[in-house]
């Protein structure tokens, strides 16, 4: 069955290239992305972690730990990071799961047989500290992700569950916010001290609370 936002992230011990990790436990406090490739040695894969590594920092400096699945071996995944250093101005610094027993695609249901019944799709998880999956994300083969905009939901993401607050359409950090529906006027004018400016009744922004 297809995983939901707000359900648990399934669990699971497995052969990354950085040793055997058992996933909930190596998440440990953090925020963490999950994000699943269909084959090593391909192009767009290729490009995607180069990005992901040149990026981490980003990642990391918002407590987020990122991981790859790809259902190739460990040795076909250690030549392949040897060609994503060579060709994409990086160093490869998180680790890519060896999921030859497709036990995490499986569970995080990556395999879309009318797309592909060996491959996995582009799969992107992201999970709370809470374990739970707060965003869930399918990209086919042929279309690389855009990992600004997964940085860009994490900001929202970590925003919100702070403040009663939600993001406009294109939000970027330090942009007003939306007062969330359930806060009444009176209550936003305590919570919101930097002000609340009412468009409609429904439709009210606030300055990033946090900013
Ligand atoms: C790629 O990563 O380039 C790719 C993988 C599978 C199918 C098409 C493209």
């Amino acid at each position: 069955m297809s995983l939901r936002l707000g359900d648990v992230a399934p669990d699971f011990t497995t052969n990354t290239t950085e040793g055997t990790i058992n996933f909930h436990q190596w998440l440990g406090n953090s925020w963490g992305v999950l994000f699943s490739h269909p084959a090593d040695y391909t192009p767009v894969c290729t490009t995607e972690l180069g990005m992901v590594a040149r990026i981490k920092a980003e990642f990391a400096k918002r407590n987020v730990k990122v991981i790859a699945v790809s259902v190739d071996p460990l040795d076909s995944h250690h030549g392949w990071i040897k060609d994503i250093n060579d060709t994409q101005r990086c160093t490869m610094n998180f680790p890519i799961i060896a999921d030859e027993s497709r036990e995490v695609a499986f569970a995080y249901d990556m395999i879309h047989p009318n797309a592909d019944d060996k491959a996995t799709v582009r799969s992107v998880f992201i999970i709370g500290p809470d374990k739970k999956i707060k965003l869930t994300l399918t990209y086919p083969a042929s279309t690389g992700r855009n990992f600004a905009e997964i940085l860009r939901v994490i900001d929202s993401l970590q925003l919100t569950a702070n403040y009663k607050v939600a993001t406009p359409a294109d939000w970027q950090k330090g942009q007003d916010c939306i007062v969330s529906p359930a806060v009444s006027d009176n209550d936003a004018q305590k919570l919101f001290p930097k002000g609340v400016r009412n468009v409609k009744p429904y439709l009210r922004y606030t300055p990033q609370p946090n900013a």
